[in-house]
């Protein structure tokens, strides 16, 4: 079972190997933090993004992690479900963001991964729905992933975050 600290900051600057970015299907970039991640890595995360895209949501895709600083090595591109009121199986497609990026992050031999909070603002999902979600899927993942860094860039979602850390012991 990986080890879960909650962090406050960019997500493009964590030393991980891996970082997950909350991508659209087409996995060309977009806005928010899959926009900080593209800028970050450069053009050429776009053209490999685009090449093995589209990814289902639920679903998560490795790409190099190009301009982005060592010892990133990897970007796992995951898209989250758009937030439909909950009675659209919105929860299991953000718990799958979560264990296939698990899934990547051991097919790409990535020991540590840095996690936004997945769906949390554009896509409108709660965020306090979300942090459970993210916190008990990771906990309950096989993975030879040996921490993971779940990034908030904002105080509400740092708080969210630690009150699923605590509430699910
Ligand atoms: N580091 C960490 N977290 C960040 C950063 C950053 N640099 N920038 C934004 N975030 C946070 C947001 O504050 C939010 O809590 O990432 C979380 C996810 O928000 P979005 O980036 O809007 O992702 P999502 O809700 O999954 O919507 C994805 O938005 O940008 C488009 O192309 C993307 O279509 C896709 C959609």
């Amino acid at each position: 079972m990986a080890a879960i600290e909650v962090v406050m900051g960019d997500i493009t600057r964590e030393n991980v190997d891996a970082i997950v970015t909350a991508a659209n299907e087409s996995l060309l970039g977009g806005g928010g933090v899959d926009g900080a991640v593209h800028r970050a890595a450069g053009p050429r995360l776009a053209q490999a993004g685009g090449a093995i895209g589209p990814c289902e949501p639920g679903d998560a895709m490795p790409t190099p992690a190009f301009d982005l600083d060592p010892p990133v090595r990897h970007v796992i591109h995951t898209v989250g479900p758009v937030w439909e009121g909950g009675g659209h199986g919105e929860a299991d497609v953000l718990a799958s963001c979560y264990r296939r990026s698990l899934q990547i992050a051991d097919e790409i031999d990535a020991r540590t991964v840095a996690f936004p909070a997945i769906a949390t603002g554009v896509y409108g999902f709660p965020p306090d729905q979300a942090a459970r979600i993210a916190v008990a899927t990771i906990r309950s993942a096989a993975t030879n992933v040996q921490r993971v860094r779940l990034v908030a860039f904002d105080e509400d979602t740092r708080k969210h975050l630690q009150a699923a850390m605590t509430a699910t012991g």
